[in-house]
């Protein structure tokens, strides 16, 4: 089957805010760079200084505005700052969101990235206008897993150690 068109139309340039209970989803900017600098990857890469979060910031810009990616900063509503990140990477292809997020270590085991997952799966069926939310997780990451369960994601496919979850 060849897969649609991986750019989304509905992209917005800059991400929105979305407002939540614990966390609110909003645009990442440079001055994020020291916050990001412990989860910040791209590809697979992680950063190893602020100038490698900013060049990291930049690509993901640049997809943004091609309608392939929309990244968002989580910012934990009880002390204001940035506990992780959450988006669709990796265009659309068939109108299907392939969805990553991670958290800062000091911001985890309190449901923040539930949420956040959350909240991103609801824009992407009512505004990107989303087929399915698909999220690729290694076998032994529990906590990855449990994230997807509680936000209703199945497991899909299994390649190696490789499960992917999927939401319609
Ligand atoms: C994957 C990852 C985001 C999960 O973080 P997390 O803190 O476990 O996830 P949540 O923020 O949803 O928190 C869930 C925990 O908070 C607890 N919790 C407390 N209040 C909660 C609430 N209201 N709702 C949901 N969970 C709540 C849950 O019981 C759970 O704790 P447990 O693991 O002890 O059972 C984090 O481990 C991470 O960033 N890992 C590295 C990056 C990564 O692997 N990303 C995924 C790649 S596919």
């Amino acid at each position: 089957m060849i897969p649609g068109p991986t750019r989304n139309a509905r992209v917005p340039s800059a991400s929105p805010t979305l407002e939540g209970a614990r966390v609110n989803l909003r645009a990442a900017t440079a001055a994020d760079a020291t916050a990001l600098r412990e989860i910040s990857f791209y590809d697979g890469v992680a950063a190893t200084s602020e100038d490698e979060v900013r060049a990291h910031l930049q690509r993901i810009t640049a997809d943004q505005a091609r309608g392939e990616t929309v990244h968002w900063a989580i910012e934990d509503t009880r002390s204001a700052r940035l506990a992780g990140t959450v988006g669709f990477y990796r265009g659309f292809p068939g109108g299907v969101g392939e969805i990553g997020y991670v958290l800062r270590p000091a911001y985890r085991g309190r449901g923040l990235m539930t949420e956040a997952v959350g909240l991103a799966v609801a824009y992407g069926f009512e505004v990107l206008g989303l087929r399915a939310v698909v999220a690729h997780t290694d076998a032994a990451n529990r906590t990855s897993i449990a994230v997807l369960e509680r936000c209703g994601f199945a497991l899909v496919a299994v390649e190696g150690a490789q499960r992917t979850y999927e939401r319609r």
